[in-house]
């Protein structure tokens, strides 16, 4: 059977998230915007009930300074409904907010154009974005986008193990910086930021901090607040729960402009119906990874540490980035002495996992090129994202399906 280890490209909807989903796209189908009758306000209720699990999950619950403004429905549209970038509230609505979005890709585009629209519009001169070279392209493409419209962007290269400089963070900020967007974890090799420290050098400067949090959330103890995170993103599908939703959490109080403009739902930040059943899946995904975290964290941390010994064993295998701090579930290796489309042609019968390549553009990995690695090595790379149903017969499988690759591809030694 083929074993599933590619769990950063998506996860499987956990059935307890279909079953909590169900009602909400059948019998209790009503538009949360309708507010003159019982069924919408059932579904208006069920969307703040979700907003308000998963801003508890990430320490922002109401009632906390940070939190969610008691009797402010932040789903209610304002009066921005025209569209102009006013969708900010620097006002009186100061605490957290937590904007429903399709996903970690419209949550990042909101945040990181948003802010730019918004300083535009406040006729403010901070034009500099800075970030690192390892992000993923949904946040690399809307900020080289804001560059050719006027932006700045400094793209920070990292070490050989993926993390940041903190110095070269330092000396990147100045007077002109609008934000710092930096990744929780990164999507292909695992690797964790700083981010109390990067929090802390925006605190000190005011620049708000955007972190791209989709293999994050979920998956390690993640609290904005406390990291010092303005705006983290986040996606359902990475976390367990289905595709289609993400949000923006907002720590505090920010001038973002809206992206989507339409009915002026989410406070005139982000327009459209609100898929109540997505919303429902993403608090009740929350919810179970929150209930199996520590124990998911530690049962797949061994379970990688057996796939690595076992391949390291094989010889010629290297890992790719920091073996530490890094995902649990996370391993991305370099195979030496093969070429990169023959070994995933020889794994994909027996693994699904992905290689040293950006999505399905074919490209060679730009996060293994700022690693160091070269064109052939990026190829001849495997990641393996293990996952909540991962098991000891799948990593021996695994194993042994990189060894009979080796055994046909590597030249017989002479
Ligand atoms: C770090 C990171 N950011 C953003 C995204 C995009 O997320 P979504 O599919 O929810 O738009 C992904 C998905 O691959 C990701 O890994």
């Amino acid at each position: 059977m083929l074993a599933y280890l590619d769990h950063q490209a998506t996860t499987p909807c956990d059935p307890a998230v279909v079953v909590a989903m169900a009602p909400w796209w059948t019998e209790q189908f009503a538009n949360p915007a309708s507010r003159l009758h019982r069924p919408g306000l059932l579904a208006a209720a069920a969307v703040d009930q979700a907003r308000a699990q998963i801003l508890g999950h990430l320490g922002l619950a109401a009632g906390d300074p940070n939190g969610q403004p008691n009797g402010d429905r932040w789903g209610d549209p304002i009066s921005d409904a025209a569209g102009n970038p006013s969708g900010d509230f620097t006002g009186d609505r100061a605490g957290a907010r937590l904007i429903f979005t399709s996903g970690a890709t419209e949550a990042n585009n909101l945040a990181l154009k948003g802010l730019a629209e918004a300083e535009l519009a406040a006729g403010g001169s901070r034009r500099q974005f800075v970030t690192l070279a390892t992000e993923h392209r949904a946040v690399l493409d809307p900020l080289r986008y804001l560059a050719r419209h006027g932006f700045q962007l400094t793209e920070l290269p990292v070490g050989g193990d993926g993390l940041v400089d903190l110095g070269q963070l330092e000396a990147a900020l100045g007077p002109e910086t609008l934000v710092v967007s930096v990744m929780a974890a990164n999507n292909e090799i695992g690797v964790l930021q700083p981010l109390a420290a990067i929090g802390s050098l925006c605190r000190q400067r005011a620049i708000p901090f955007h972190c791209d949090g989709a293999q994050a959330v979920g998956h390690i103890a993640l609290n904005p607040a406390e990291l010092g995170i303005d705006l983290l993103s986040l996606s359902g599908h990475k976390l367990y729960g289905p595709k289609g939703i993400g949000a923006l959490a907002i720590s505090r109080p920010l001038a973002l402009a809206p992206q989507l403009h339409g009915g002026g739902q989410q406070g005139g930040l982000r327009a459209g119906t609100l898929p109540v059943p997505l919303i429902v899946g993403l608090a009740a995904a929350m919810e179970l990874a929150q209930a199996d975290r520590l124990e998911r964290e530690q049962r797949l941390g061994t379970l990688r540490e057996q796939l690595w010994q076992g391949l390291e064993a094989l010889g010629g295998i290297r890992r790719n980035g920091a073996a530490s701090p890094r995902l649990a579930h996370n391993l991305n290796v370099c195979v030496d002495g093969v070429e990169g489309g023959a070994l995933h042609r020889a794994l994909r019968r027996q693994l699904a996992v992905s290689g040293g390549s950006a999505c399905s553009s074919g490209e060679p990995s730009h996060v293994l090129a700022a690693l160091g690695l070269s064109r052939l090595e990026a190829a001849a790379s495997i990641r393996f994202g293990l996952g909540r149903s991962t098991s000891a017969t799948e990593i021996e499988q695994a194993i042994a399906a990189v060894a009979e690759a080796l055994s046909q591809l590597r030249a017989p030694r002479g």
